[in-house]
């Protein structure tokens, strides 16, 4: 079974096709990452994975379930960190995780694991309306985690981040993945996904223009790195 299966997905906000004809599969356990200029339809995907947002046509499976039809399904297979994920600034950070726990319903380690997970140590009795960007993410990737998803879909979970902060978030990813989480990500940074991804989709103008292991497309390419070849690929299909 694959972690995701998308055939011919096309989504239009209003008349206009922000996805066109987007088909790809991802095999369990791998880190998968979605890259492409801004406003390419990388969030809009990852929306319709889960289930947040409907495919206008096509299909799509996650895990064997369709994420239109179950949709529910879906919900409690996976976690999704949003772009730009908000936090509870009254709770503080273990209440979060708390709360995160019941909503899931998962075993009660859930809330050491997240607490473990997150790094955050005696910060996390703050309010979390005291967090800095990168302990909001740190906590948001954590209470994705804690819950041993079998997938995990993370919209840049660096940016914007320090280097001490994007180095744990990517460290955690990289654990999480060698225990066989599968995850979909998105990023800018072409080093990062580089260093993360076992494959990328390249995605412009709402089709993927691109898809395979990193090292295999540099070469078939003739390129140094992944910002050579997103760089060519985007001018190529813009
Ligand atoms: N709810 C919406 N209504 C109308 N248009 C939308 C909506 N959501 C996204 N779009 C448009 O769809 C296109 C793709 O947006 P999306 O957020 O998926 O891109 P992205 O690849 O995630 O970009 P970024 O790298 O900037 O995060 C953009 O042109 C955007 O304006
Ligand atoms: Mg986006």
């Amino acid at each position: 079974m694959y972690a995701v299966e998308a055939v011919g997905v096309w989504r239009f906000f209003s008349k206009t096709p922000v996805l066109r004809d987007v088909s790809f599969k991802v095999e369990e356990g791998l880190v998968f990452g979605v890259i492409g200029p801004n406003g390419a339809g990388k969030t809009t995907l990852f929306r319709i994975l889960a289930t947040l947002l409907k495919p206008s046509k096509g299909a799509a499976r996650v895990l064997g379930k369709d994420v239109v039809g179950e949709s529910a399904e879906v919900r409690r297979l996976i976690t999704y960190l949003p772009e730009e994920a908000g936090v509870y600034k009254h709770l503080s950070g273990l209440d979060f995780l708390k709360m995160m726990k019941n909503l899931y319903d998962v075993d009660s380690k859930a809330v050491e694991r997240g607490a473990e997970i997150s790094g955050l140590g005696r910060s996390l009795g703050r309010k979390m309306g005291e967090y800095s960007k990168g302990m909001r993410r740190r906590i948001l990737l954590a209470s994705c985690l804690m819950v041993n998803p079998r997938l995990s879909i993370l919209d840049e979970p660096t940016a914007g981040l320090d280097v001490e902060h994007s180095v744990y978030v990517r460290k955690t990813i990289k654990q999480h993945s060698a225990h066989g989480t599968t995850f979909i990500i998105s990023s800018h940074n072409m080093l990062e996904v580089q260093y993360l991804c076992d494959e990328v989709a390249l995605i412009n103008r709402g089709t993927i223009v691109e898809q395979g292991k990193p090292s295999k497309l540099t070469s078939a390419y003739g390129v140094q790195n992944l910002e050579e070849l997103f760089v060519k690929k985007t001018e190529e299909t813009g």
